[in-house]
């Protein structure tokens, strides 16, 4: 058997199979399709200060290989989370992250104190300063390094949970931010959020999704999240949890050769939430067939040619 637990700082995770926020809601959605404790995680839907609609519709779209998505963040916000989901988290046996967004600096540390002030049993924070469909407020953070380091270092004081940065891939150098949110204090990055995509009604000749540009996921951008993974974990030392087009168990090893500790699973929730169990079946049985004792002697395993 081999041993699949990972280490995310001084979290151990039962397995390396998260799902990844704004793919799984709260949680509470998919219980009856899916048991959330054999999930390795769960990261929570970005929550803001205060409750947000998103953005009008169509939000989503397909694609080849992909899926388009501009929601808006919309969500609970951080009062109704705190008094309607906390509770539900307390029965649960696996990591539960809690995905913050926010405009501002503020926002963040807003949201962060108030959930630090009620007793509640998350395992950490994933901070999202990567997403690409509220304007310019949602990446303002995600890319440049000096923002990076001063939200991070912030967030970092009021919190001995886990801290983990959620990084764009829409930006010149992703490791170069990664590097400002390890120096700033993070445990780890998780990358990456979407990539920046837009498609277009050839016949009405508007776009088909409300906001014009928006966030591609699923299996086409799987290369990319790879490489940056690659990139950032040359780069740092804290962990990184990788995210983009998961779909099978070869994929999760893919990522976890190119550095990765642990990964995410997003948009194949759409196809069935239970998606994360069985890619976790298919990477135990990978790793068997394999003669892979440990997880770790995949993490960063990447041969060279020669
Ligand atoms: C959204 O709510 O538009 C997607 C969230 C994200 O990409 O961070």
């Amino acid at each position: 058997m081999t041993n699949i637990k990972t280490k995310i700082g001084k979290v151990e995770l039962t397995n390396p199979i998260l799902v990844a926020s704004g793919t799984f809601g709260y949680g509470e959605e998919s219980d009856e399709f899916i048991d959330l404790n054999q999930l390795g995680g769960i990261v929570t839907k970005s929550i803001t200060v205060h409750p947000r609609e998103g953005n009008p519709s169509p939000r989503i779209v397909e694609t080849p290989s992909g899926m388009l998505n501009s929601i808006g963040l919309a969500n609970i916000g951080v009062e109704r989370y705190i008094s309607e989901m906390l509770p539900k988290y307390t029965d649960l046996d696996t990591a539960v992250i809690m995905n913050i967004a926010g405009s501002s600096q503020e926002e963040y540390i807003d949201v962060m104190k108030r959930v630090e002030s009620v007793s509640n049993n998350l395992t950490g924070y994933e901070i999202n300063i990567s997403c690409p469909n509220v304007g310019k407020d949602g990446m303002e953070f995600g890319v440049d390094c000096d923002l990076t380091f001063q939200l991070t270092s912030e967030l970092r004081q009021l919190t001995e949970k886990l801290l983990i940065i959620k990084l764009s891939p829409n930006v010149t150098d992703i490791a170069a931010i990664a590097q400002s949110a390890e120096a700033a204090g993070a445990d780890a990055v998780s990358a990456i959020n979407t990539v920046v995509g837009m498609s277009i009604n050839p016949v009405t000749r508007k776009s088909n999704v409300y906001t014009k540009l928006c966030g591609l996921s699923g299996p086409a951008i799987k290369p990319v999240g790879v490489a940056s993974v690659y990139q950032i974990s040359q780069s740092i030392s804290i962990p990184v949890i990788g995210i983009g087009g998961i779909i099978t168990g070869e994929d999760v090893v893919e990522y976890l050769l190119a550095g990765a500790s642990a990964v995410q699973v997003g948009t194949a929730n759409y196809r069935h939430p239970a998606a994360g169990l069985s890619i976790l079946d298919e990477f135990i049985d990978f790793c068997e067939k394999n003669n892979i004792s440990d997880l770790t002697e995949l993490i960063a395993d990447l041969q060279d040619d020669s």
